[in-house]
């Protein structure tokens, strides 16, 4: 990557699972990392793993919306901005998994107000960059289209009555707002990411789709899925793949002009399809599935089309579905066995 080796990389929500790979992925290039989380859904192991293996790497437990560690971290960055260092600020806290979508405060606060505020931070201080991540649910209802839903497509959102999940898409939406009002006003170089369904060999919440289905059919053989999985397709992302993508994004700096960038795959898979091959990698011939319950205003597709990021910056995702299953079964299998 071509990154200045010299520069000084903040990760906010650094013990979350993209923060965590990006992190070890900027430290194994010799870079260094200051990170900060507040444990609300990140990992204390991930944390002492990237501290006892790398010296270049320092950690805050920090709330985002702590004042005052904020005022502490943000002056000491403004110092070594100052004495030629550059500065980068990744943001990755969010309120994320879909439990806690319908606390409209709380990720209001996290995910719009906090994002604002350590962007506006990063710029006093004097930062080059700030990468925002940003989600492909604010395609909402218009989460597919033929060759992939664009980045500048317009966006129909279920209202807060049809969905409470709306309200992740329409706070996501708005940092991205954010973002570009002040790049355009050359405040800060940066850009904001859509992910989509980043999944992960080590991902602890169960409540996630591929965990939920593995850790179902390793514990019964059978799994339950939503009344509407019968007629559902997602594309799924390795956080491997995800990670390289915002490591080709800081280093691609005529990227980082304020635009939007999806960041998926192109391999659709029914959810039932998802359970077949899960089922298969496991060797369980008399599966069962069970269909129970539904979540509204979901969308029956989510295909993003890849094709501005992969111009502007050259990446594209490495990990097939196949591979990624393999490891996540392997990592959870290792585990139930300790
Ligand atoms: N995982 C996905 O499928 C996905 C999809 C779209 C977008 N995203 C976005 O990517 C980013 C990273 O997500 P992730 O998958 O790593 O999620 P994650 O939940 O694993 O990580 C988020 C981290 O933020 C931390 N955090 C939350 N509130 C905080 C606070 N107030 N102060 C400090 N830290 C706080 C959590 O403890 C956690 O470690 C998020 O912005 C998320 O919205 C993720």
């Amino acid at each position: 990557m071509e990154c200045n080796a010299n520069t000084t990389y903040v990760i906010s929500g650094v013990a979350g699972m993209t923060g965590s790979l990006v992190a070890r992925r900027l430290l194994d290039l010799g870079h260094r990392v200051i990170g900060f989380d507040n444990f609300f859904a990140g990992s204390r192991n991930d944390i002492a793993l990237l501290s006892s293996s790398h010296e270049g790497f320092g950690f805050i437990e920090a709330d985002i919306h702590d004042a005052c560690a904020m005022d502490r971290l943000f002056a000491d960055c403004k110092e070594k901005v100052a004495s030629g260092r550059p500065h980068v600020f990744i943001n990755c806290a969010a309120v994320v998994h879909t439990k806690y979508f319908y606390q409209i405060e709380s990720t209001f606060a996290t995910n719009v107000l906090a994002m604002r505020d350590s962007l506006d931070r990063s710029i006093a201080a004097g930062f080059s960059s700030y990468i925002n991540c940003s989600t492909s649910e604010v395609y909402s209802m218009n989460s597919w289209e033929e060759g992939g839903v664009r980045e500048d497509s317009p966006v129909l959102l279920a209202t807060a009555a049809q969905s409470l999940r709306t309200s992740y898409a329409t706070g996501k939406l708005l940092t991205e707002h954010f973002m570009l009002d002040r790049v355009e006003r050359g405040f800060i170089k940066g850009c904001s990411i859509r992910f989509a369904n980043v999944y992960s060999p080590t991902e602890a919440h169960d409540e996630h789709i591929i965990p939920h289905i593995i850790s179902s059919l390793q514990k019964t053989g059978s799994v339950t899925l939503l009344e509407h999985a019968k007629e559902t397709k997602r594309t799924f992302l390795h956080n491997s793949d995800s990670c390289d993508a915002v490591l080709a994004l800081i280093a691609t700096e005529s990227a980082l002009d304020g635009s939007i960038y999806n960041v998926g795959t192109d391999e659709e898979i029914s959810i039932v399809g998802l359970v077949n091959k899960i089922a298969q990698l496991l060797h369980i011939s008399d599966l069962v599935i069970n269909f129970e319950g539904t979540r509204s205003a979901d969308p029956r597709r989510r295909l993003l089309n890849l094709d501005r990021i992969r111009e502007r910056t050259g990446w594209s995702p490495k990990v097939g579905l196949d591979e990624g299953l393999r490891q996540c079964i392997e990592y959870r299998t290792k585990g139930m066995q300790e």
